[in-house]
């Protein structure tokens, strides 16, 4: 099978959906693989690095598109590579189609096989090509968190970990899954006083026992989160309703209860966010200020550490390209149900009924499609 890789053009996405590593190993099955001139820049890895696992360098992107059997990228096409999807041609990505029925509708119109990341599903219905972004913005929430905490940056001048007869910070974190849990790692592992809410008991009762001393756990209610408000230094936003926006968790009313800098991180922004007064930001520009609390609302925090955060997603993806491309993508999907989760589009057909019901367009079923 041909592979094209192109360079994602979408503002501040440095990653790229392919490792040299990953390009001998599809050289290794039989395949071919060309990528755009500069495609793994962003992330540090040259393009004599990939001529070196026998990929091929195309300096022109439409080359790449045009002669691609399957597409592998990072982010959802955008507007200006629509025209370059076609039919029958698989093109493996994250998608988020419910969030954007335009790009939907340029995917069904050009009878391609879009296979999205994000639905990709295990038996226990986790979903193994979000987690390590998850893991990534979870410990990048700490850590910038700790960043705005610093006076001139905003915060209320509170060092982490404290020192010998001062006491560290508070940091409260709103969630305790995949986010929750790597922000609770790094922020206690800095030292802090932490506590991690959630609404799960199991899962509660789990992170009591495996997580460090320093890490408290409290179930999540008002009344809870109202309590601890005017002695927390840090608040991270780490809840999921799947499928739905996120609970607003603390309302713009409750900022009066915390004290001058104090720092909220809302890495659910992309969910719609779990504070009232969350809007989102960029790495350009990541906080701003309201009644005197610091707000950093990034939506793609792993876009600021490329080199990490590609090694995490293309060790988790390229087992399934690679099954793509030796496979074919209907054998493959046929063989493996959680691919088959990953199944949004294909050949003109909605088969995933989340996104034909959020457009109200019409449902076909995957089976009709392999
Ligand atoms: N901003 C970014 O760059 C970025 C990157 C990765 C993930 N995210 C987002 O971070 C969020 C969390 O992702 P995750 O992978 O940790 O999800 P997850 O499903 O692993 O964890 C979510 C947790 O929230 C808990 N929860 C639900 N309602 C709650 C409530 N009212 N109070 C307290 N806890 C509650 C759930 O029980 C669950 O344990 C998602 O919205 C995800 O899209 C953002």
């Amino acid at each position: 099978m041909i592979i094209g890789v192109p360079k994602e053009i979408k503002k501040h996405e440095n990653r790229v959906a392919l490792l040299p590593v990953g390009a001998l190993q599809f050289k290794r099955n039989g395949h071919i693989v060309l990528v755009e001139k500069g495609v793994g820049e962003g992330s540090g890895f040259s393009d004599q690095a990939y001529k070196d696992a026998g990929a091929t360098i195309i300096e022109d992107v439409e080359e790449v598109w045009k002669r691609a059997e399957m597409i592998m990228k990072v982010k959802e096409p955008i507007a200006e590579e629509y025209p370059h999807m076609k039919e029958g041609q698989v093109i493996f990505t994250y998608f988020h189609f419910a969030a954007e029925e335009k790009l939907t509708k340029a995917v069904v119109d050009s009878g391609c096989i879009a296979i999205a990341y994000e639905t990709v599903e295990k038996k226990d219905w986790s979903l193994p090509l979000l987690i390590p972004m998850s893991e990534v913005a979870g410990r990048m929430a700490a850590q910038e968190g700790a960043k705005y905490l610093e006076k001139p940056l905003g915060g209320r001048g509170v060092l982490m970990g404290g020192i010998p007869g001062v006491p560290p910070a508070k940091v409260l974190v709103l969630g305790g899954g995949i986010v929750g849990v790597n922000s609770a790692k790094i922020a206690s592992g800095m030292g802090a006083d932490t506590i991690i809410m959630d609404i799960n008991i199991p899962r509660l009762r789990y992170l009591d026992d495996v997580m460090e001393k320093n890490v408290r756990t409290l179930f999540s209610n008002e009344a809870n989160i109202r309590r601890l408000l005017p002695s927390v230094d840090m608040i991270i936003g780490a809840v999921l309703k799947p499928g739905a926006k996120a609970p607003h968790l603390i309302t713009r009313e409750m900022l009066k209860e915390m004290r001058a800098g104090t720092v909220l991180v809302d890495v659910s922004i992309d969910q719609g966010g779990c504070f009232e007064t969350s809007k989102p930001t960029t790495h350009d520009d990541p906080v701003y200020i309201i009644d005197d609390v610091v707000h950093y609302c990034v939506a793609n925090m792993p876009g600021a550490v490329p080199y990490t955060s590609t090694l995490g997603l293309t060790n988790v993806t390229l087992p399934y390209a690679i099954q793509l491309a030796n496979k074919g993508w209907k054998q493959a999907l046929r063989d493996d149900d959680e691919l088959l989760k990953g199944l949004n589009i294909a050949l003109g057909k909605i088969v995933y009924k989340d996104v034909a019901d959020t457009f109200g367009l019409k449902y076909t079923q995957a089976g009709e499609v392999l």
